[in-house]
C-alpha cells in the first residue's frame, strides 16, 4: 500500500489537462451491455474504478482492447466487444469495492431479462440504499427478489412506466433510463437527476439508437426500441477533477490553467470560488486561476446539480481552512461525509461539526503531519491541505485517490508541487 508525501508551501504554476469524467465513463461502459457488438469509447480515464468495471463486464463475457488513435478523435479508443454475454452476475467481491457496479442492473435486465447483482452495502459516506432503483424496475414489470445479499431480477417483458423519484438519484436515473431503452412502450422519469454525467450517458444511448427526450431536464421520456447498435463516443471531461485542481491552485496562491475544463458544468463551483475571492478567468474550455485574491470565508450548502456538488465539499473545506473569517458548510446529500474533518484538524485546521453542519474558522497556517484517507474526495482534500501546509504531510491509504484521480502525483509534480508517492 502506498502513501503520498508532500512538502507544502510551493505556489503551483503551469497547465494541467482535465481527464475524462469517472462518473460518466462508468455508466457509459455499463451501457455497452445493451448493444451487442464493438463500441469505441474515447477519453476513458485511467482509474482504478474503470479497471473494476472492466473486470466486472469481462466476467460477463465482454472483451476489452485498447484501439489505435485514428482520424478526428484525439487519443486511442477503448474497444468494447459486448456480443458475448456468458453471465448476468455481478459478484459481491467486485461490487463491494465499487458501488457504481450496480449500474449493470438496468442494462442486464433490458438485454437478458435477468440479472443477479450483489447489493452494494453501506459506504464510508453514508448508507446509500438502492431502493429507488429497485422500485423503478418493479414499476417496469421486473420481479425483484433479495436473497443472500443479492438482487435477483427477472422480467419476461420490460414495460414502459411513469416513475417519480422521491429524491433525485444519479445512478438510479441512469439505471432506469438504460432499462427503459429496450422496454415496450414509453417510460417517463420524473424528478430525474440533472447531473451532466446523466446527460452524457443519454447522449451515448442516443448514439446507439435510443429514443430519449428531455435530456438535461428533470423529466426524461424514453421510447423503448427493439434493439440498439454499438456506437462510437467521446466521454465528457471531469468537472470534479477540475474543481479539485482549482482548489489546489487557489490554496497555494498559484497561477494554473485547466485545459479541457467543462466550464458550463462548473457554474455553482466557480461561483463559490469567486465569492471567496479567488480570481478566475474562463474561456474556450480553459480556466485560469490567478493568484492575488484575498481568500475569504464563504458558506456553502451541497445540493443536487445544478447546486454545489457534494463531491467538491471536502476539497472546498480544505480551502476554507485558510480563509479569512469563518464559513458554514452544510452537507445535505450524504449523512456521513465529514470523515476528512478530524484529519484536517490534525493539520491544524479549526473545524467544528454538529450534525450535517460544519463551521470552519480560517487559520493563518497549516502544519504538515501524517493523515489517513477515508474516501475518494476526503483524500483529495488532504492532498490540497498538504500542498499549503508547512513541512511534510503524509497521506496514507492513497488507493482511495486512485479510484477517481488520473495520475494525480504526476500532474501535481508537473505544476511544481514537491510531491511523491512511495510504499507506506
Ligand atoms: C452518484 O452517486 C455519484 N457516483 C457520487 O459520486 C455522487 O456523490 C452522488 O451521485 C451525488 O452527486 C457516481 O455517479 C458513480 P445518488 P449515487 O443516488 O448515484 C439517496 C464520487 O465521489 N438514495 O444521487 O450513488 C442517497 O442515499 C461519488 O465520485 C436513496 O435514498 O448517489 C443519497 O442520500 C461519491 N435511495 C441521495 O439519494 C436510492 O435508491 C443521492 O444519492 C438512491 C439514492
Amino acid at each position: 500500500m502506498d502513501k503520498i508525501v508532500i512538502e507544502g508551501g510551493v505556489p503551483l504554476s503551469g497547465e494541467v489537462e482535465i481527464s475524462g469524467a469517472k462518473n460518466a465513463a462508468l455508466p457509459i461502459i455499463a451501457a455497452t451491455l445493451l448493444a451487442p457488438g464493438e463500441h469505441r469509447l474515447y477519453n476513458v480515464p485511467p482509474l482504478a474504478d474503470i479497471r473494476t468495471i472492466k473486470r466486472l463486464l469481462a466476467n460477463m463475457g465482454v472483451v476489452f482492447k485498447d484501439g489505435e488513435p485514428e482520424g478526428a478523435h484525439a487519443g486511442a479508443p477503448l474497444l468494447v466487444e459486448s456480443s458475448e454475454l456468458t453471465s448476468v452476475e455481478a459478484p459481491y467481491e467486485l461490487v463491494k469495492t465499487m458501488r457504481a457496479a450496480v449500474l449493470v442492473l438496468g442494462p442486464l435486465v433490458a438485454r437478458a431479462r435477468q440479472a443477479r447483482v450483489s447489493l452494494p452495502g453501506g459506504c464510508a459516506i453514508g448508507a446509500r440504499p438502492i431502493n429507488l432503483h429497485l422500485k423503478g424496475l418493479e414499476a417496469m414489470g421486473v420481479k425483484i427478489n433479495l436473497s443472500q445479499g443479492y438482487v435477483e431480477a427477472n422480467a419476461r417483458r420490460l414495460q414502459g412506466a411513469e416513475i417519480y423519484f422521491e429524491t433525485p438519484t444519479v445512478t438510479g436515473t441512469e439505471n432506469l433510463m438504460m432499462a427503459a431503452t429496450l422496454a415496450k412502450g414509453t417510460t417517463v422519469l420524473k424528478n430525474a437527476a440533472l447531473e451532466p454525467e446523466v446527460g452524457d450517458l443519454a447522449r451515448f444511448l442516443i448514439a446507439m439508437g435510443a429514443e430519449i427526450e428531455g435530456i438535461d431536464t428533470d423529466v426524461l421520456t424514453i421510447q423503448g426500441v427493439k434493439e440498439l447498435k454499438p456506437a462510437t463516443y467521446r466521454i465528457m471531461t471531469d468537472r470534479i477533477e477540475a474543481g479539485t485542481y482549482m482548489a489546489a491552485a487557489a490554496i497555494t496562491k498559484g497561477k494554473v490553467t485547466l485545459a479541457n475544463a467543462p466550464i458550463a458544468h462548473l457554474t455553482a463551483i466557480m461561483g463559490k470560488f469567486t465569492e471567496a475571492g479567488v480570481r478566475l478567468a474562463a474561456e474556450a474550455g480553459r480556466i485560469t486561476i490567478h493568484p492575488g485574491g484575498t481568500l475569504t470565508g464563504v458558506d456553502i450548502r451541497t445540493h443536487p446539480y445544478p447546486g454545489f456538488a457534494t463531491d467538491m465539499q471536502a476539497q472546498f473545506m480544505a480551502l476554507m481552512s485558510l480563509a479569512k473569517g469563518a464559513s458554514i458548510i452544510t452537507e445535505t446529500i450524504f449523512e456521513n461525509r465529514y470523515m476528512h474533518v478530524s484529519e484536517l484538524q490534525r493539520l491544524g485546521a479549526d473545524i467544528s461539526v454538529t450534525g450535517n453542519l460544519a463551521v470552519v474558522r480560517g487559520c493563518k497556517q497549516l502544519q504538515g503531519a501524517p493523515v489517513m484517507a477515508t474516501d475518494l474526495r476526503a483524500s483529495a482534500s488532504l492532498v490540497i491541505a498538504g500542498l499549503a501546509a508547512a513541512g511534510e504531510t503524509q497521506v496514507l491509504r492513497v488507493y482511495h485517490l486512485d479510484r477517481g484521480y488520473a495520475n494525480l502525483v504526476e500532474k501535481l509534480s508537473a505544476l511544481g508541487a514537491r510531491i511523491r508517492r512511495e510504499p507506506a
